[in-house]
């Protein structure tokens, strides 16, 4: 963790969508238990990677974090500012400086509207007026994302989905935010336009100093792009650490069974896996498992695994800042076979070629 002031930090955050049901008065019968109590911390101008299958509650927590949705409970605070509940009027100054990118970039850009409205959209509705007008401004944004700034006039159609999602970027940029929450950004993107979306992100952390909650359900997207990684599993966080921790030491079975799963080719420094192919489906989240949400699939599983939910804290033989929700966790480092991972500029790389080449632009 760092030592800076966190820009967002969230604590025991809360998603429980009440289902309905019975005759002839419906009533609550149950919840969907989409987040159930997370603790984590962005720190200005870093990028933390969420991590998990489809269903974990990935959207929800960044909907929670962008207030798109009500928690059920726990606390999001902005700057030591307490926004969990804040009113609309509240929120008006910390609301531009919170956006968010959404996965389908076909479904998330109004058809009937010009490129130029489109992004111009968020400064009238905050009456943002920036010096050269706000004509201009758009102008400079597209050439930000990559994007010819005569295509002012174009629609959405006329783009390509990648040319798309760059839209979907200069609209989050024009207010200027210090923290986007980017929701699975290139998972409907074709593969070999991926890595050119997720290099444009990458440029704006570094260059404007944005702090990102970058989501992805699986471990090889994030590995290029976020310094510190959540990996969630029905709803909980299992295991955080910095990058490096995480892809080098995973200690918790879930962890080490996804990055069991990351094509090599796209992590040229990650030393052969055993591929661990999880039994089962992942279980409902109206009805979790007992302790351990992980146990019904983990092939570590004890009694205690059932009885105690294990709190996600710092075991034996991890470094500070690296967390782990495990009765039973992982040592990889006793395993001669997997190295830690390095720096990527540094040493040789074990013989394993990448294909998708991060460095390529637009
Ligand atoms: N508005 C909603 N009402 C009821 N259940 C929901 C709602 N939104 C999401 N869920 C459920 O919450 C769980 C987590 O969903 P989501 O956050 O979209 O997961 P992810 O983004 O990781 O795929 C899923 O079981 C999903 O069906
Ligand atoms: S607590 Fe038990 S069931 Fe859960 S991941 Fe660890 S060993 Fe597996
Ligand atoms: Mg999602």
């Amino acid at each position: 963790m760092s030592s800076k002031d966190p820009l967002l930090d969230v604590s025991g955050l809360t998603k429980h969508f009440p289902i309905k049901g019975g005759f002839p008065i419906r009533r609550t019968v149950g919840a969907v238990q989409a987040v159930d109590g997370l603790d984590f911390s962005i720190t200005e101008g870093e990028s933390l990677g969420l991590v998990g299958e489809s269903g974990c509650g990935k959207s929800t927590t960044g909907r929670l974090i962008t207030r798109l949705l009500e928690p059920t409970a726990g606390t999001i605070s902005y700057r030591g500012q307490d926004i969990t509940h804040a009113t609309r009027k509240q929120l008006a100054p910390v609301r531009s400086e919170i956006q968010m990118i959404f996965q389908d970039p076909y479904a998330s850009l109004n058809p009937r509207q010009t490129v130029g409205k489109i992004i111009t959209a968020p400064m009238e509705i905050n009456d943002i007026n920036p010096a050269g007008g706000r004509e201009a401004r758009v102008r400079e944004l597209l050439e930000t994302v990559g994007l010819n700034p005569e295509h002012y006039n174009r629609f959405p159609h006329e783009f390509s989905g990648g040319q798309r999602q760059r839209i979907g970027v200069a609209r989050a940029l024009a207010l200027e935010p210090k923290l986007i929450v980017a929701d699975e950004p290139v998972s409907a993107l074709d593969v070999s336009i991926q890595a050119q979306v997720v290099n444009l992100l990458q440029k704006l952390q570094k260059e404007l100093g944005i702090a990102f909650l970058f989501i992805a359900h699986d471990l090889a997207v994030v590995r290029h792009f976020s310094q510190r990684v959540a990996v969630m599993y029905l709803g909980r966080i299992v295991e955080i650490a910095d990058r490096e921790d995480l892809y080098g030491n995973p200690r918790h079975p879930y962890t080490r069974a996804l990055l069991s799963a990351v094509p090599e080719t796209t992590a040229d420094d990650t030393p052969a896996r055993e591929r661990i192919r999880l039994a089962g489906d992942v279980p409902s989240p109206v009805d979790p498992p007992s302790g351990c949400r992980f146990r019904t699939r983990c092939w570590k599983a004890t009694d205690k695994c059932a009885s105690e939910a294990p709190p996600l804290v710092r075991v034996e033989g991890s470094r500070e800042g690296h967390l782990t929700a495990c009765h039973h966790p992982e040592d990889t480092r006793a395993v001669p076979a997997v190295p830690k991972a390095r720096d990527a500029a540094s040493g040789p790389k074990l013989g394993k070629k990448t294909t998708e080449d991060p460095g390529a632009g637009a």
